[in-house]
C-alpha cells in the first residue's frame, strides 16, 4: 500500500525518554516508525498518559527527542542534531489545534484574533484581513462575526475561531488535539464537518479523540498507542472488530459497532453486517433491513 507514494510525515526510531541517564528515567514511547501520507484523516487512540499529545509537539518541533528521527516533507528533525532547522517552515506546513484552543484567544475582536497568525508569518494586513474572512466563512461563522468580541460567543464559536486562526495560517497538516471536548452535539458535529471539508480541500488531518463514534465516521486510518507503542495502526472496522487488542486498553467500541455485536450474539446471520462496514445509522438501518429481507 502507498509503495510509491513517501510518507509526508515519518519517524525512525522515534523514542521518547524523559530524565534521561538519571535515575528517574522514563521513556514515555519507545521506538516509534510511523508514516502518514498526504490528504488521509489519521485518529491517534488511547488511553489517557499514554503519550499522543507529546508526541504530536514534536512533529511541529515544539518538543525535541534526541532518540530517533522524524521527517516532515523535506524538513528533517535529526535526533543527534540539537536544533531544528527551519522552524518557521515547519510550522508553515504542520500547526496544531491544542485542546480548549479557544482559552488562546486574546485579542479584542475575532477579526484581529484570526490575522494575528497570518502577521506573524509575515502576511501584508489586507491579506490577512482576507484570509480571516475566508476562513470564519470556512468554519460556519458569518461576516458579522469578525467584529464581535471572542469572549461573549458562545464555547463552540470560540473554539471554531480558534481554529479559523490555524486555518489562517494555510498549513498542508493540521493537527488536533482533542477537538470535540466538552462541545455539545451540535458544537461536535460543526467540527466534524471542518475536518471533512479541510479533507476535501487535500489536507492531512490528524485527530487525537477519545471520541470512537467520530474516529469510525471520518477516519482513514486510526493509531492506538498502548504499552509505549502503536499497537494498532490500520482502517477502523480492523480495530474496532479485533476484541483482542481492545482488552487492554479503555477504548469503547463505537455505537454502531456496539449493535452490530449485539445483533450478532443474537443471530449470527447479522456478522455480514461486519463486512458491509457501516459507518452512519442510516447505512446501518439499511444493511439490517437487507439481512431481515434475505432471510424472509
Ligand atoms: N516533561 C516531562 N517530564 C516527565 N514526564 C512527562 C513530561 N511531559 C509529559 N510527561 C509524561 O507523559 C505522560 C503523557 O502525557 P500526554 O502526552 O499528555 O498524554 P495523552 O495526551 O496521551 O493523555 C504524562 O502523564 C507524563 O507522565
Ligand atoms: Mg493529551
Amino acid at each position: 500500500m502507498n509503495k510509491n507514494i513517501s510518507p509526508q510525515i515519518k519517524t525512525n526510531n522515534l523514542s521518547i525518554i524523559f530524565s534521561k541517564n538519571k535515575p528517574n528515567q522514563f521513556t514515555l514511547l519507545s521506538k516509534l516508525n510511523l508514516n502518514f501520507f498526504s490528504n488521509k484523516i489519521y485518529f491517534i487512540v488511547g488511553n489517557s498518559g499514554v503519550g499522543k499529545t507529546t508526541l504530536i509537539n514534536h512533529f511541529n518541533g515544539l518538543l525535541k527527542s534526541n532518540d530517533g528521527d522524524i521527517f516532515v516533507e523535506d524538513i528533517a528533525i535529526l535526533g543527534k542534531n540539537r536544533k531544528i532547522k527551519n522552524v518557521k517552515k515547519l510550522r508553515k506546513i504542520i500547526s496544531i489545534v491544542f485542546q480548549f484552543p479557544e482559552y488562546q484567544l486574546f485579542k479584542s475582536t475575532v477579526e484581529e484574533d484570526i490575522m494575528f497568525g497570518p502577521l506573524n508569518f509575515g502576511l501584508k494586513k489586507n491579506e490577512a484581513k482576507k484570509l480571516a474572512k475566508f476562513y470564519l466563512n470556512m468554519v460556519g461563522l458569518d461576516d458579522n462575526f469578525l467584529q464581535a468580541c471572542p469572549f461573549n460567543l458562545s464555547g463552540g464559536q470560540k473554539r471554531r475561531v480558534a481554529i479559523a486562526g490555524i486555518l489562517a495560517i494555510e498549513p498542508k497538516i493540521i493537527v488536533f488535539d482533542e477537538p470535540t471536548a466538552g462541545l455539545d452535539p451540535k458544537g461536535e458535529m460543526k467540527i466534524i464537518e471542518i475536518i471533512e471539508k479541510l479533507k476535501a480541500d487535500g489536507k492531512t488531518i490528524i485527530v487525537i479523540s477519545h471520541t470512537m463514534d467520530l474516529a469510525l465516521k471520518v477516519a482513514d486510518e486510526i493509531l492506538m498507542i498502548d504499552k509505549k507503542t502503536v499497537t494498532f495502526s490500520g482502517k477502523p472496522y480492523a480495530l474496532f472488530t479485533n476484541n483482542q487488542i481492545l482488552t487492554t486498553t479503555n477504548i469503547v467500541k463505537p455505537k454502531i459497532i456496539q449493535i452490530i455485536d449485539c445483533l450478532v450474539q443474537h443471530d449470527k446471520s447479522f456478522a455480514s453486517l461486519y463486512s458491509l462496514q457501516p459507518k452512519t445509522i442510516e447505512q446501518l438501518a439499511k444493511g439490517i433491513n437487507d439481512v431481515l429481507i434475505k432471510k424472509e
